[in-house]
């Protein structure tokens, strides 16, 4: 039995529905309208004790509804959900205790208590042990940093700040799985580093399973050995970074510096992307041709100075599947 079982998972919101122009301002005011909007719609997935996976998708596409699912703050419309023996929406309070939350747009703190008296709080919320709950907080406060700002009102924190405090927070009391939606949204590169670098750590060091929510691929490329994309509600894709770029990444480039000035410089098997005097920027498709068979065929040609192969990056990748939709089509 996996930790985290999850089979078609559905939440549907009924939204009001305006009708537009004058009339239909007169019609608004006494009849309203609604229309089912499906923010989740047959989403299946096991998550194995320890793992660390990535949840990806456009804005709206499902993210946050299924996370609020997953931690028991939204009941879903139909499907199930067993998380380590628990259904998350029905059995909340001992569910709880076992996981940590965290929401980047806001915070789980006491907006007026000082960050320490917020944390002192948990420990009584938790029932954590004084001993757990010492050796807890000095870890993170190393780790996390918070000494400069343990004193000050979670109101007056920086965001960087406000998410290492809320982060300390939701894992004080030893959860064995810590949801995350949006950690490093709003933070500069180096606290999205330290953010990074702690939720790796609290993967390795103490087996939390992580689930995080990301519009940075930054956070998939340095964490993530499993994503999972969602779009328009449905899960379209659930596998290593590594294939979602091989299968969806587009065309390879090879950059090369020529050695003369050649007029033409077409070559069979890549197409020239562009040309900077003897810069030449190749792009090929992976599968139709091999970098060596191209270079082969252009050393064989021209005379070439330098040369480098650039792989498609997942960024490029993943901006390419929202905007093309790429994987509807599959799905
Ligand atoms: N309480 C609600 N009432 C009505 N519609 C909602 C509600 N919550 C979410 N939705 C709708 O459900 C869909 C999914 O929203 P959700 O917040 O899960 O997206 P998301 O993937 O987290 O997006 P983002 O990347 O912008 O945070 C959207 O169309 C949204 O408008
Ligand atoms: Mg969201």
């Amino acid at each position: 039995m996996p930790l985290i079982r999850v089979v078609n998972l559905c939440k549907e919101f009924r939204v009001s529905k305006h009708q537009r122009g004058a009339w239909g301002a007169v019609k608004n005011l006494f009849t309203t309208q609604y229309r089912l909007v499906r923010a989740v719609d047959g989403v299946s997935f096991n998550i194995e004790a320890g793992e660390l996976v990535g949840y990806l998708g456009p804005n709206g596409a499902g993210k946050s509804t299924t996370i609020k699912m997953l931690t028991g703050i939204l009941v879903p419309t139909s499907g199930e959900v067993n998380i380590g023996g628990h259904i998350p929406w029905k059995d909340r309070v001992p569910y709880v205790k076992g996981i940590g939350v965290v929401f980047g747009q806001r915070t789980n703190l006491w907006w007026d208590l000082p960050v320490i008296e917020s944390l002192d709080l948990l420990k009584h919320v938790y029932r954590i042990s004084e001993d757990r709950y010492e050796r807890n907080l000095a870890e993170f406060r190393e780790m996390l940093g918070l000494d400069e700002f343990l004193h000050t009102p979670v109101r007056s924190l920086s965001l960087g700040q406000r998410m290492r405090a809320d982060l300390a927070g939701a894992l004080l009391h030893d959860p064995q799985i810590i949801f995350l939606d949006e950690p490093t949204i709003g933070l500069d590169v180096v606290a999205k580093e330290r953010i990074r670098q702690f939720i790796k750590s609290i993967n390795r060091e103490r087996s939390v399973t992580v689930i995080l929510t990301t519009h940075d691929l930054g956070d998939v490329e340095k964490l993530c050995a499993r994503v999972m994309m969602i779009d328009r509600g449905k899960l379209l894709f659930d596998g290593a970074p590594g294939e979602l770029v091989q299968r969806f990444g587009g065309e390879r480039e090879l950059v090369v510096d020529l050695a003369e000035d050649y007029a033409n410089v077409e070559i069979d098997g890549a197409r020239v992307a562009s040309r900077d005097e003897r810069q030449v920027t190749y792009r090929f498709v992976r599968g139709s041709i091999s970098a060596s068979d191209l270079i082969q065929r252009l050393s064989a040609q021209y005379r070439i100075l330098d040369l480098s192969v650039q792989e498609p990056q997942i960024e490029d990748t993943v901006r390419r599947i929202y905007e093309q939709g790429l994987l509807r089509d599959e799905g």
